[in-house]
């Protein structure tokens, strides 16, 4: 089948372009010294997951035990789930994956720790736990400095867990499209973890992984150093956000492809200056803005509902109902999360559908 005769809206992945975003990565990372654990929460994809890892990552990073329990399913091993892990309901997610996969998981609270203690003896499992570092996010993780040390050594005496290590992530300046402000934020960042990590080397607690980072500040991380695992996940699929992004202080192009696109039909031509596409907040997501419009110079989508959106700029176009138009997400974690499979296709040739496994697995 082609892709032009695909039903719309369709979730497409041009598979020469993520495959190429895969080797790129790998290149990037080769012979410094860092591992790769690519985060999951882009794709949510075990299909995506097993060709990062056959390209040399370690494993993957989930954002949500469900999201982890679907990689497992999926047959990954290897699991990092990078939010604390807090209440019952998660406790017994924990336990249940700890027992088919190797996990980690992450805790920034002395309470959490015992409790995840608790679980792991009651079912006679194993996990390792990174103390989360706030660098700078302001989300969750203990403050620079000393605490994270306290934390480290409640995990080293507590049964059932291991300390692995200490992750910092900062996701506010990954999309700083600005080279040099950017360049200073993953600097700042990269300082709060250190200092956090210096208290443990004194205790002589064995630090395990420095972990953060992400398609934003890849580059950055391995030229200013210290991390000593990446967890990029949007370079996969790339977004137009993404692409906005300043790679290099002469301005190079981000080297990662947009490899993900949403395929939209027109519906309706009502006047000349206006189009409407199937594609609204159920189909594109909107928290970064409208999807751009790919090749059609001039034209701007804007969401007109949650099925619709128009297409404006297009005055002198001929686009007629039935006619065919490709969106570049502004954001392509929440679009992905918005369809049950994606298309994959090298050029107009539809070779493979793959199941967003972890869709809606926001538990
Ligand atoms: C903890 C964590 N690590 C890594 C990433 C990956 O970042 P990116 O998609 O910008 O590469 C995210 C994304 O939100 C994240 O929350």
């Amino acid at each position: 089948m082609k892709k032009a005769e695909l039903d719309t809206p369709a979730l497409v992945v041009d598979l020469d372009r993520l495959e190429r975003n895969i080797e790129r990565m790998k290149a990037l990372i080769a012979g410094t010294g860092a591992a790769l654990r690519p985060h999951v929460k882009t794709h949510k994809s075990p299909h995506v997951a097993r060709l990062q890892i056959a390209a040399g990552a370690r494993g993957v990073c989930c954002a949500k035990l469900a999201e982890a329990q679907a990689m497992a399913d999926g047959g990954i091993k290897d699991l990092f789930v990078t939010t604390p892990v807090a209440g019952e309901a998660k406790l017994r997610r924990a336990v249940e994956l700890a027992r088919r996969a190797r996990l980690s998981v992450v805790a920034d609270d002395e309470a959490a720790i015992r409790a995840l203690s608790q679980a792991a003896q009651a079912g006679g499992v194993g996990m390792a736990v990174v103390v989360e570092v706030n660098v700078g996010q302001d989300r969750c993780g203990v403050p620079p400095g000393p605490q994270a040390a306290r934390l480290a050594q409640l995990v080293e005496k507590s049964p059932g867990l291991r300390f692995a290590g200490l992750q910092g992530y900062h996701g506010r300046l990954q999309g700083i499209p600005a080279f040099e402000p950017r360049r200073a934020e993953v600097r700042a960042a990269l300082d709060r973890l250190m200092l956090s990590a210096e208290p443990l080397r004194r205790h002589g607690i064995e630090c395990g992984v420095l972990t953060g980072g992400g398609t934003g500040s890849v580059a950055l991380d391995l030229e200013l150093g210290g991390l000593t695992e990446l967890q990029p996940g949007s370079y996969v699929y790339m977004d137009s956000s993404y692409g906005k992004l300043a790679w290099d202080a002469r301005g190079t192009p981000i080297p990662f492809e947009q490899s993900l696109t949403i395929l939209s039909s027109v519906v309706s031509r009502p006047v000349k200056e206006r189009a409407v596409l199937d594609v609204g907040w159920k189909s594109a997501s909107a928290d970064s803005g409208p999807p751009a419009v790919l090749g059609l110079a001039g034209a701007v989508f804007e969401f007109a509902g949650d099925e619709h959106g128009t297409l404006r700029g297009i005055d002198a176009m001929n686009l007629r109902p039935g006619d065919r138009v490709e969106l570049v997400p502004s954001h392509c974690d929440t679009t992905v999360n918005l369809y049950d499979r994606i298309v994959a296709c090298r050029g107009d040739e539809i070779v493979d559908l793959w199941p967003v496994a972890a869709r809606g697995r926001s538990q």
